[in-house]
């Protein structure tokens, strides 16, 4: 798979053939000033839940790419009332997507849309194909429930986990939850863009090397393939 880093918890991930893109905030930050938004042309929009730092650009970039969404039922009716499309899902549950596999899994979280509608459960994605397997956690705390991945999906190449404390679990609980959910390369977000969540980026790496754990902390606009 190959992945690209937008800022905050945004990522693009090419799988399957297709192109997801997760939790676009990326026109409000100002570390991500450089990038151009009309250059995504995602086929699928992934939101973890409704907090503006994660659906800011969504309804923008659905319009201009014809995406379609993949959330919470909550969160699929909020953007399908905007005249987009969307498939629902709920936690627990799995669809076989034309790129894939997708599971809708537990986060501790809350989700609230910036127009004050409920936006459903947040929740986290395992995505998996015959080539790649990857977790997307959203916004969450440590949590047990962590443990039902490996028990339930097929082995993790990479997760992307949060790490930056505060709103979300920090880079210490995200090392405990890399061994619960058993794997072995981690990409970190939700970190540095905001006051509440500053950290020191060589401390969180050398916490998950102390693991043998392997975090990536990607630059803006860099992309890696896994
Ligand atoms: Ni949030
Ligand atoms: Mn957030």
């Amino acid at each position: 798979m190959k992945i690209t880093y937008y800022g905050h918890s945004c990522f693009k991930v090419e799988t399957g053939g297709k192109t997801l893109l997760f939790d676009p905030f990326i026109s409000p930050n100002p570390l991500a000033k450089s990038v151009d938004l009309t250059t995504l042309k995602p086929d699928y929009i992934l939101l973890s839940h409704g907090h503006g730092d994660h659906v800011h650009d969504a309804v923008a970039i659905g319009k201009s790419s014809g995406a379609t969404f993949i959330s919470s039922f909550e969160m699929v009716s909020w953007v399908e009332e905007q005249g987009l499309k969307g498939h629902p899902m709920n936690l627990g549950g799995k669809w076989n997507f034309d790129f894939g596999t997708v599971k809708l899994v537990q986060a501790v979280h809350s989700s609230k849309l910036p127009d004050g509608q409920y936006g459903g459960p947040e929740s986290g994605f395992v995505i998996w194909n015959d080539e790649d397997c990857f977790y997307f956690a959203g916004d969450t705390a440590l949590t047990m429930d962590m443990q039902l991945i490996p028990m339930t999906c097929p082995p993790l190449q990479v997760a992307f986990l949060p790490i930056g404390d505060n709103f979300t679990m920090g880079y210490e609980d995200a090392a405990v939850a890399a061994d619960f959910i058993q794997c072995e390369t981690i990409v970190g977000m939700h970190y540095n863009t905001f006051g509440y969540i500053k950290m020191d980026e060589e401390e969180a790496i050398s916490t998950f090397d102390s693991v043998d754990k392997k975090l990536i902390l990607l630059t803006i606009g860099q992309t890696i393939t896994i």
